[in-house]
């Protein structure tokens, strides 16, 4: 099997296949050829390989692979020959799928596992898939095709699926605009958005994975094709859901639900999922383009903690280098960074630098004489180097794409490490170039062994640079975490680094879109996501801020940022009364985040989306298709934040079962809606009943105080609701040799006794002893306390909110409180 570069030989065809349709004109160059897209035609036999079924319809061949009981992929090789297996976003096809079958009848074949069956319609070349009810789910509306003619650029493949009238989509990513994006058309390819506006389309990220939900079932569809790829849904014509790519293969998975998290799941299980960040990058970070000299940092780091804010990074952007060159340092601002960041760190804020991939051409500067010397940027068509304007001027581009090169770029960090840099703020790598936006297409990328134009290489270059950053921070940090931030990526960049929703804007309507195109992302596979708190163009006012750090304490990665040429834009920056609840809501984030490191370990180990929209949480329920407004954070706390200036209440709707007001603790009905106060200080923030969840005591940052005890607050339910927490190191990758805790707690009560359970694994052992733990919620007042069969006396007491705390052994396995 060969490596086919965008353009293959036009196939040929027989008469046969003219008269059978395909449409031809004769064209005075090179003859016979096809202008119009060419499909395939009916099945003519299979062959058998392992868990691949191979069927052709004389010339193409379509690959239809069983990867497990609930995905399979799909390939279409037009001309009988496919690629080779390589894909950046699945590093690794593993074979998971033990039991499945195959059988042949006069109309079809039928590929089937215990969950899924994919059909081929032997006349037409259909492909659907139904689950183990026989219901179809999925299925093509006509063929797979393709079309290859110089006269329309190149080479192209479609397919095209039927789409029912209540279907309904999400994922693909960034895209800025509704949650549900049924009725609309994107494309992806990597691109630099200052200031991007609603529905503007693409930006920097491409992620082909999308999910429909068809009568009350999800299911995923990820074309893995790396070049410009296109999707509709049910916009051009609203019984056809489209998705085609402008060359490379035509490759999808279809992953079976019948949950939306199901989907999600199965999608990590391809792609994989973020890896446990240090506990303080889920701190709160403060940026800005950019703070320099050393003493405007200085004074930064010094209001934070004279104001009692807290906070764990602090960021240097392009400024802090020479000239913009990677790597270095402007002395005149930053004489001795090293001596600067150890007294920061000593003070508890890491540093975390930017890095862009433009590197200057300078003879005189290190890393382009290394990058020169070692053919390490890339090259035009003509083997001229790619050369474009960034910051730094002229720069040339390191090709990521080599693992050559990756290996190189992240041995270049060591200096910055040296000086105690923590962490790593990779920026521009859609790639983005003044004036011409990006690289032309012919450039070429050595693609990890299977060369390629940059039409293949543009959508994988971020990733493939933050990979390099990511991987040589690894090695540099030895056994201590990297944190890296991205703004462009491929399917599959989470396995590498958080990511940050690019320049946004200080408005309202932007406020809004941070918290959908976050959603969208935890559901697209990128789990650890934020946005600029604040708007990165623009002036927010007070209020605005206010609310955008209060969204900001349950998105998943938590950081204000600005430009350079708007007024500062720190917590404190709108006065007292802002500066009061933006610290009481920063404080919040430092209280919840055992529970927040904890719904880290859930995405991580077990594949969970961090953020969950609504229609993941009751996908029955039809409002909730299009309800964009509220989400839970992990599986416990759902919050509704406030996107209008000025508003007093809002209607907030809670999915079925009990819960809780996180501030009155007052009960609360789920399956309807609420009206909810929504003063300034406060957010609509709801807890499910039967939850624990831990708090820490307060922190200015991770670390800050070790635990003598750790709380949990208890919400009673009479229905039984199992809850997780999880504790680790906290910076090491200790935790992939099972040093963790895992903890199990079961949570069930009646109208005379709440029980609690608990179960540990993992092999961590926190220093502290004891857990206070507070029941809220009790229909009656406790008069007896039972923990592991030994009857307590410890006072039981209401408070005036009707909660009783209760102190017990960590390792306690179960606790009875009773009437
Ligand atoms: C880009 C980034 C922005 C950064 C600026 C300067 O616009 O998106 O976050 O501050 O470049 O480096």
């Amino acid at each position: 099997m060969t490596e086919k570069e965008s353009f293959p030989e036009l196939p040929e065809f027989s008469i046969e296949q003219l008269e059978e349709g395909v449409q031809h004109v004769n064209n005075p160059i090179i003859g016979l050829k096809p202008i119009e897209k060419v499909y395939l035609q009916s099945v003519v036999g299979y062959t058998q390989q392992d868990n691949s079924f191979y069927f052709s319809d004389g010339s193409a061949s379509v690959e239809i692979r069983v990867v497990s009981d609930e995905i399979i992929r799909v390939r279409l090789a037009p001309h009988g020959t496919f690629l080779e297996e390589f894909s950046y976003a699945v590093p690794k096809l593993e074979q998971r799928a033990t039991v499945f079958s195959f059988k042949e009848s006069e109309e079809s074949y039928r590929v089937e596992t215990n969950t899924v069956a994919c059909l081929i319609d032997k006349k037409d070349f259909l492909i659907s898939f139904e689950d183990n009810n026989k219901r179809v789910i999925n299925s093509d509306f006509s063929t797979m095709h393709w079309e290859e003619n110089v006269d329309f650029g190149g080479y192209y493949v479609y397919c095209t699926k039927r789409c029912s009238p209540d279907e309904s989509f999400y994922g693909l990513g960034d895209k800025p605009t509704s949650f549900n994006i049924r009725g609309r058309r994107f494309q992806n390819w990597a691109t630099d958005t200052y200031s991007f506006a609603r529905d503007q389309d693409p930006l920097y990220r491409a992620i082909p994975f999308y999910i429909g939900i068809k009568d009350d079932v999800s299911y995923g569809i990820f074309f893995d094709n790396s070049y410009k790829t296109h999707f509709d849904f049910a916009h051009q014509d609203a019984d056809k859901t489209s998705f085609w790519a402008d060359g490379g293969e035509l490759q999808y998975y279809y992953i079976h639900g019948p949950h939306m998290m199901d989907v999600v799941k199965r999608y990590h299980s391809l792609t994989g999922t973020h890896p446990m960040p240090p506990q303080w990058a889920l701190g709160y970070h403060q940026c800005r383009w950019s703070y320099y000299p050393e003493s405007k940092l200085k004074s930064l780091a010094k209001n934070f903690r004279d104001r009692k804010i807290p906070c764990d990074a602090l960021y240097l952007d392009i400024d802090y280098m020479d000239g913009y060159r990677c790597f270095t340092w402007n002395k005149k601002y930053f004489p001795d960074p090293k001596k600067m960041i150890k007294e920061l760190l000593d003070d508890g804020f890491r540093t975390v630098v930017i890095i862009d991939p433009g590197i200057k051409v300078d003879d005189n500067y290190w890393v382009f004489k290394e990058g020169k010397e070692k053919k390490y940027f890339c090259r035009r068509s003509d083997d001229y180097f790619m050369e474009g304007h960034v910051w730094p001027g002229r720069c040339q581009f390191p090709d990521y794409t080599n693992p050559e090169v990756r290996e190189w770029w992240g041995t270049l960090f060591k200096g910055l490490v040296d000086d105690g840099v923590a962490g790593v703020w990779n920026d521009m790598n859609e790639p983005a170039v003044f004036g011409s936006g990006s690289f032309p297409n012919d450039v070429r990328h050595q693609y990890d062994g299977h060369r390629g134009s940059h039409r293949k290489a543009h959508n994988v270059y971020g990733m493939q640079m933050v990979r390099a950053t990511y991987d040589g921070l690894k090695k540099l940090f030895k056994n201590k975490r990297p944190f890296t931030i991205t703004r462009s990526g491929y399917s599959g960049v989470q396995r590498y680094s958080s990511v940050w929703t690019g320049d946004n804007l200080a408005s309202w309507d932007h406020l809004k879109l941070a918290s959908i195109q976050c959603q969208r992302l935890s559901v697209s596979g990128i789990s650890m996501c934020g946005t600029d708190i604040g708007g990165f163009t623009g002036e927010p006012d007070g209020e605005l801020f206010t609310r955008w750090i209060q969204l900001g304490v349950f998105s998943p990665f938590m950081r204000a940022h600005s430009a350079g040429d708007t007024r500062e834009r720190e917590p404190w920056s709108f006065g007292k009364e802002y500066e009061d609840i933006n610290r009481k809501f920063i404080e919040l984030r430092y209280r919840l985040m055992p529970y927040i490191y904890s719904a880290y370990w859930e995405h991580h180990k077990y594949g969970f989306p961090i953020l969950r929209p609504m229609v993941m949480l009751e996908q029955d329920v039809p409002l909730n298709r299009n309800r964009e407004d509220e989400f839970t954070f992990g599986d416990k706390i759902l919050i509704s934040p406030v996107f209008e200036p000025g508003q007093t209440s809002k209607m907030v709707y809670l999915p079925k079962g009990r819960w809780f007001d996180y501030w009155s603790h007052e009960p609360m009905e789920g399956g309807r809606e609420h009206d909810v106060l929504t003063p300034l200080d406060s957010m609509p923030i709801f807890v499910k009943a039967g939850s624990v969840i831990p708090e820490w005591p307060l922190m200015q940052y991770v670390g800050e105080i070790d635990l003598e005890e750790i709380k949990f607050q208890i919400y009673y339910s009479d229905y039984e609701v199992n809850s997780f927490y999880y504790e680790d190191h906290g910076d090491t990758f200790a935790y992939e040799q099972d040093i963790y805790t895992e903890k199990k707690f079961v949570v069930k009560g009646d109208a005379g006794s709440c029980i609690i359970r608990q179960s540990s694994e993992g092999l961590y052992t926190p220093r502290y002893e004891t857990y206070e733990l507070k029941l809220i919620g009790l229909p009656f007042q406790p008069s007896k306390l039972i923990i592991d069969g030994k009857e307590q006396q410890q006072s039981l007491n209401f408070d005036e909110l009707k909660r009783v705390v209760v102190k017990a052994n960590k390792n306690f396995k179960e606790i009875q409180v009773l009437r």
